[in-house]
């Protein structure tokens, strides 16, 4: 009989349950959450209310807005960026995988769309500032278009390319300073300004503690961390098997300066400085890791635990 895209004499069954992706899988699907019902609305109400009651200038609520105006836009652009990677990657269990990235990148999208929507839009109107679109090009610095118009060309290069250097690359840009060093930096700000224990201080001198922001923060940071792992443990394997560190070094110091030039922001009250040393030292560990074939990945468990605000993975 002829073989044909179905059969496959090397299995015996589709699945593979003891690889490492299709534990990762299993564990986006255990962790699934809604972006809709699992945020629930009194809780963005209440951060609308607090918001609305805070003692701030309209360059401060600006500072805020900013911040998820580039969220928003960084999830929309990730989950179109992704789609190459599942058409180039091969493996299925991998491909289970990415297809769960995918969907969780487009929730992300959707929360940071509902937040703009329900809490951002209304507190302006209620202030009297600027009503202003999240995709206003006021909120995008040269540095971060810069950063993603780079991963787009690296994930639609995939497409023609489908060499081990191009997927290092590919990763390196994606999962180790898209989503990894900018983003988990980003959420780090958020949370530590808007947490019990945050920066921003509201009318009576306490912390203002959004509590919808933050739990929606803490599930996509949550999700990033396996997403993050994944792409850890394909640079890994990747240079395992041949490709030279050199590509993932080079690749990760370029970007660097693209990710320093979109966190400062001068008009902020969040020490930049501090954010991008958190942002350099989260990248030094990771290529340390990355590069030496020999080191362990902490599991996928630990990777996705977000507590108190902090991720508590060494990674
Ligand atoms: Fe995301
Ligand atoms: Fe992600």
């Amino acid at each position: 009989m002829a073989t044909n895209r179905y059969s496959d004499e090397t299995r015996t069954r589709r699945l593979d349950p003891d690889s490492f992706a299709n534990g990762y899988f299993r564990n986006a699907v255990y962790r699934h959450w809604d972006p809709y019902e699992d945020i629930p609305q009194e809780l963005l109400d209440q951060d609308r209310e607090r918001l609305i009651s805070r003692e701030q200038t309209e360059q401060q609520f600006d500072v805020l807005r900013r911040t998820l105006a580039l969220f928003g836009a960084g999830e929309e652009a990730v989950t179109d960026d992704l789609a190459p990677l599942a058409m180039a990657i091969g493996d299925v269990d991998k491909q289970l995988f990415v297809t769960s990235q995918l969907y969780e990148e487009a929730k992300h999208a959707a929360f940071f769309d509902r937040y703009w929507h329900e809490v951002i839009d209304p507190v302006a109107e209620a202030r009297g500032f600027e009503v202003t679109a999240p995709t206003d090009p006021r909120y995008f610095p040269d540095a971060y278009v810069e950063s993603f118009d780079r991963t787009e060309r690296a994930m639609d290069r995939l497409l023609a390319d489908e060499s081990p250097e191009a997927l290092a690359e590919a990763f390196c840009h994606y999962h180790l300073v898209v989503e990894s060093v900018l983003a988990q930096t980003g959420y780090y700000s958020i949370q530590s300004a808007w947490s019990p224990t945050g920066a921003d201080m509201g009318v009576d001198g306490e912390p203002i503690h959004l509590e919808g922001l933050v739990e929606g923060i803490t599930r996509i940071r949550s999700d990033e961390g396996r997403h993050v792992g994944f792409g850890m443990h394909e640079v890994q394997r990747l240079v395992a098997e041949g490709v030279d560190p050199a590509i993932v070094e080079d690749t990760l110091s370029e970007l660097l300066p693209l990710v320093a030039g979109t966190v400062e922001n001068p008009a902020s009250e969040v020490d930049t400085t501090a954010l991008v040393e958190y942002a350099t030292e989260k990248l030094g560990r990771r290529i340390e890791i990355i590069t030496d074939t020999n080191a362990d990945l902490p599991p996928v468990e630990t990777l996705v635990h977000v507590e108190g605000g902090r991720d508590v993975s060494t990674v």
